[in-house]
């Protein structure tokens, strides 16, 4: 009876998480950047990770798109364990990621950005690019997402920093990802370019089915935007907790709490 029961339980759990690690380990030679971390991406939902410099959140990032893979510990998609063997096999999953430094080709124009490495070509023996699909589906797409942009022709090194975030996650979402992982979407930006990076991410959520985990600085945006925050510390999950059961203070007495023991070992 009791064992039906947690067999209940944990098939509901598994419809409700997109994405799961558990107790991930990852060694750079002999710099351990992740402890054993364990973290859930529930389904539509927008988590937050925050942490200091050097905690490890970008190494988790680049586990969960299949850039790097875990030295021990779990992954699991829609609750089924999944061993991600590259970045390809991430995005044929439907998990996509947008990387701090980006990657868009600079003098490319906005809609040959938005198809890097899958452009649309015409059938035939020769690889001949479709433009004229491509211009036309980037603009729609634009369009769909509230992404506004003089035109799909200009050059990418022309936008500006926000609006060059917002076509890195304009391509991102424009092959059915399911879950997107965004490390610092708001670094460096001004309050205008984060409102419009922000104002984009709720528009994607609310769309819905969609899960996105995002590392950020700021902890007052992350409470702002997303449901769920985590607190990563020296290759560990800290702290986490709903955004509604938390605040700028409790995270920040938590950290200053960190650098304390730290100063008196
Ligand atoms: N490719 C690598 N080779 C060797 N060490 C690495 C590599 N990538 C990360 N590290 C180390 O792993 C640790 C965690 O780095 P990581 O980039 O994940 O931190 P982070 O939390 O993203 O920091 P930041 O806020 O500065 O971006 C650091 O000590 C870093 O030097
Ligand atoms: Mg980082």
């Amino acid at each position: 009876m009791r064992e039906l029961s947690e067999a209940g339980q944990t098939s509901s759990q598994e419809q409700q998480e997109a994405l799961r690690g558990q107790d991930l380990v990852k060694r750079f030679g002999a710099v351990t950047a992740l402890e054993g971390v364990s973290l859930t991406l529930r389904r539509g939902e927008i988590l937050g990770i925050l942490g200091d410099n050097g905690a490890g959140k970008s190494t988790l990032m680049k586990i969960l798109t299949g850039y790097h893979q875990q030295n021990s510990g779990t992954l699991y998609i829609d609750g089924q364990q999944i061993l991600l063997r590259s970045v390809d096999h991430a995005r044929s999953l439907g998990i996509e990621c947008v990387y701090q430094d980006l990657a868009l080709a600079n003098s490319l124009s906005i809609y040959h950005n938005m198809f890097l490495n899958r452009e649309i070509v015409y059938p035939g023996p020769i690889r001949l690019l479709n433009n004229r699909a491509m211009r036309a589906r980037a603009a729609e797409l634009l369009e769909e997402i509230g992404v506004q942009v003089p035109s799909v022709d200009l050059p990418v090194e022309q936008l500006s920093g926000g609006q060059r975030q917002a076509i890195a996650v304009a391509r991102a979402i424009n092959s059915n990802a399911r879950i997107l992982l965004l490390d610092e979407p708001l670094a460096a930006m001004g309050a205008r370019e984060a409102g419009l990076i922000i104002d984009l991410i709720l528009r994607l959520k609310e769309k819905g089915n969609l899960s996105i985990a995002m590392i950020m600085h700021n902890y007052a945006q992350t409470l702002d935007i997303a449901d769920r925050v985590i607190l990563m510390q020296r290759g560990r999950v800290t702290y986490q907790q709903d955004t509604a059961n938390t605040s700028v203070t409790e995270l920040m007495e938590i950290v200053r709490r960190e650098y304390r023991a730290m100063r008196s070992a």
